[in-house]
Order: C-alpha cells, then sequence, then structure tokens
C-alpha cells in the first residue's frame, strides 16, 4: 500500500494500479479525497468541453465537487443527471447524453466523465465510444462494484429488451479515479452487493486474498478506510492482470465470471431488479464452488468456506427456488454458452479457474443443494 507523502499536499498520495493495453494503457488512482486532490486529474485528455454524466442521485452528492475540479482544465464544463437505474440503461436515456454533446456544441476532443454506479459508467462509456466515432471518457467510480469491477476493463453497454448489456462496445477509459470517500453515503445492501464482486477474486486468482477477506470481512462493511484501499486495490490489480492479457474476452477474461452464469439465472428467472446483481453473484458463487467439487477440480471444503464468507458480507449464500428447469433454461442464454452448451467458471485448485461444461444432471444436484 502506498503512503508516502503527497509533496506540498500534505496526504499521502492515492494508490496506482497500472492497466497494461499498449497504446490504450491507463491508471487507476484509488484512495481517500481524490475529489478534491488537484495532482489526481492533471494529464488528462486536453480539450475545452468536458460533460459530466451522472444520475438524479449522485448528482447532489459529487457533481458539484467534480465540476469544480474540472474546471481549472476544461474551459466547458457540462453537467447531465440521467434517472436513476438500471431499468434506464436503455437507448432512449442513452440518447439524452449525445443530445446534450451536440446541443452544446461539443467536439470530437470532449471528455466524457462517468460519476456514478456501473450503470452511469457502462451508458457514459458506450456514448464515449459511439460519439462523433469515438472520444476520450474517464471513470469516476462511485459505488464498490464499480470501483472494483466495471470501471476497469473498458467494458461499456446498454440493454435491449431481450437481453442485458446486449448493445455495446469495447472502449478503455483514459483513466479510473476511485475515491473511497464516496463510498461512505452508499446504502449497505449496496456495499455487500460490491463485496460478492471483490471476494470473487480471491477463489479465481489470489488464495491469501481470500483469506485476508475472511479476517476483514466487517470492518469492511464497516468501510474502514484502510482496509477499503486494500481490497479496491487488489481487486483492481488482479481486473488489470486478466484485462491486460485477453482485453476482448477470447478466453481468459472469462474467469471474472466465476458465479455468474448460476446467477444471471437467478436475476432473470425473478425478473432483473429483485435482486441485486451482487446478490445474484453471491449465491451463484456457492452453487458454481458446488459444481467444482462434484466435478473433483478441488477439494471438498471451498463451497462451504465461500457461503460463511458471503454470509458475513450480508449476502444470500443460496439462491431462490426457482426449479431446475428454469435455472437450466436460463443459464442457455448466458453469454458464454456456445451452441447450447452451457459453460461454467470453475475453480481448478483454489486461485485458479477454467471454463468447463458439466452434465445438466450435475448442474441440477448443484441447484437442489443450494436453492429455496
Ligand atoms: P448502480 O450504478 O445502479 O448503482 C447502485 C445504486 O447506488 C444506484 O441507485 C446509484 O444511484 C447509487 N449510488 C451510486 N453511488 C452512490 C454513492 N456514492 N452514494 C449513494 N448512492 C450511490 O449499480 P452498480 O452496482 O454500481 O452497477 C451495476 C451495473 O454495472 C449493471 O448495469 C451491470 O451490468 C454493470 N456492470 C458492468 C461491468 C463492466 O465490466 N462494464 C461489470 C459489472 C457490472
Ligand atoms: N465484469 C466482467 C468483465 O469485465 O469482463
Amino acid at each position: 500500500m502506498n503512503t508516502k507523502a503527497n509533496p506540498g499536499m500534505g496526504q499521502p498520495l492515492p494508490t496506482r494500479v497500472p492497466v497494461s493495453l499498449g497504446e490504450r494503457s491507463y491508471d487507476i488512482l484509488i484512495g481517500p479525497g481524490l475529489l478534491a486532490d488537484e495532482l489526481v486529474w492533471q494529464g488528462l485528455p486536453a480539450a475545452s468541453h468536458a460533460l459530466i454524466v451522472t444520475n438524479e442521485t449522485v448528482a447532489p452528492l459529487y457533481a458539484e465537487k467534480l465540476a469544480a475540479r474540472l474546471s481549472a482544465t476544461y474551459r466547458q464544463v457540462h453537467l447531465l443527471g440521467l434517472p436513476d437505474g438500471e431499468a434506464y440503461k436503455d437507448w432512449t436515456t442513452l440518447n439524452r447524453i449525445f443530445d446534450v454533446l451536440l446541443a452544446e456544441g461539443c467536439d470530437r476532443k470532449t471528455v466524457l466523465f462517468a460519476l456514478g454506479g456501473g450503470v452511469v459508467g457502462d451508458m457514459t462509456g458506450f456514448a464515449a465510444a459511439c460519439y462523433m466515432r469515438g472520444v476520450p471518457f474517464v471513470q469516476v467510480p462511485t459505488t464498490l462494484l464499480a470501483q472494483v469491477d466495471s470501471s476497469v476493463g473498458g467494458k461499456t453497454a446498454i440493454n435491449h429488451p431481450l437481453g442485458k448489456n446486449m448493445v455495446g462496445a469495447f472502449h478503455q477509459p483514459a483513466r479510473v479515479i476511485c475515491d473511497l470517500d464516496t463510498l461512505a453515503t452508499l446504502p449497505s445492501r449496496e456495499m455487500s452487493a460490491g463485496l460478492a464482486e471483490v471476494i470473487k477474486y480471491g477463489p479465481i486468482a489470489d488464495p491469501v486474498f481470500l483469506e485476508w477477506l475472511e479476517q476483514n470481512i466487517e470492518g469492511l462493511r464497516r468501510r474502514q478506510p484502510d482496509l477499503l484501499v486494500h481490497a479496491v486495490r487488489r481487486s483492481c490489480e488482479i481486473k488489470a492482470q486478466v484485462v491486460g492479457a485477453d482485453e476482448r474476452e477470447g478466453g481468459l477474461r472469462a474467469i471474472l465470471n466465476f458465479g455468474h452464469t448460476f446467477g444471471h439465472a437467478i436475476e432473470a428467472g425473478l425478473g432483473f431488479g429483485a435482486w441485486l446483481h451482487g446478490e445474484a453473484v453471491a449465491a451463484g458463487m456457492v452453487m458454481a464452488a458446488e459444481l467444482s467439487e462434484r466435478l473433483g477440480l478441488t477439494p471438498p471444503g471451498l463451497c462451504r468456506r465461500l457461503a460463511r464468507l458471503i454470509e458475513r458480507a450480508g449476502l444470500p449464500s443460496r439462491g431462490p427456488a426457482l426449479g431446475t428447469d428454469e435455472y437450466l433454461r436460463h443459464m442457455r442464454v448466458d453469454k458464454k454458452a456456445e451452441a447450447g452448451d452451457i459453460r461454467f467458471v470453475v475453480i481448478e485448485g483454489l486461485g485458479r479457474a477454467a471454463l468447463r461444461t458439466a452434465p445438466d444432471g450435475l448442474v441440477a444436484e448443484c441447484i437442489a443443494a443450494h436453492c429455496g
């Protein structure tokens, strides 16, 4: 952890995690107080216009602070507050971003700033990928989920009535700035949902991190600052390494979807929004661990261990009783499915993940053991 003094600023330097993607490389900066830290906002792409895209919940909390910071660099700083919610991650709302960009005469150098959770980040990134065939954007994530996952890696999208995140593009941000102080206002249910994505990184990549989480999960739920720095940094390091090796998900990147195949079935089966994404992923990871054990890939014990940690994080360790057929039906339309075969992220020994198919009977046993 970097705790060196920041010369002249009297506060620690932010922690820096590089994402190495050749000419698309960028830094993730992590720490408290970054919205007020002048240095963090230096060296951004030059332009005369900047547009902050946020939502009606986050705007009153942090938009003014961000606008003040950006006005030192950009001659015109515009602000757009979108309605809040996954339901608005659609064409109509996306179009409002283009409406403002065009109405304000924003040129092809304009920089977009995504201030909010994953919904705002995904939509702003997609708008940046499309506007005048591509303008730069900066992620300023304000949920734990966005800080440890969605703001990093350049996946941007909106939803289609027939599928979640089905219309989008890969477009890497120019920088990711995670001000940990913004998590102070996050509802505790959203905090727990973010912890599900943090927990994910342990079994897929880092057994030591998993142990650390077991020792510190209550402190993380209380948002203890030193623990947050470590959890966000380690999560971003793992994600940056995976994205650096497989930016467009030719293979490896799919391991970031541990628990997501079962989780997707929960979200789709209950209707999107009934459970938060992180809650569905949490129960999904328990089922995926069970499957890894039943396939003989990982020694018994991981499933019970993960379930205990997930419950301590304030998350559900059991899925809803949708019925096995309903689970299987939704899993067949998962983005990882190929030619109707469901592919699962499984743990091949703690800290190593892989994609595997599995017989329906075995999957049904996992569902029966951990649902209802
Ligand atoms: P979200 O963006 O809906 O934010 C959750 C809620 O918290 C919202 O009501 C939001 O307004 C509120 N909020 C945000 N910051 C706050 C703060 N600091 N204080 C108080 N309230 C705050 O949800 P999310 O969990 O951040 O993101 C979920 C989205 O991310 C989904 O659309 C999902 O598809 C996407 N996602 C994308 C990727 C990717 O790689 N691009 C990865 C994972 C998830
Ligand atoms: N959240 C999964 C990914 O970025 O690939």
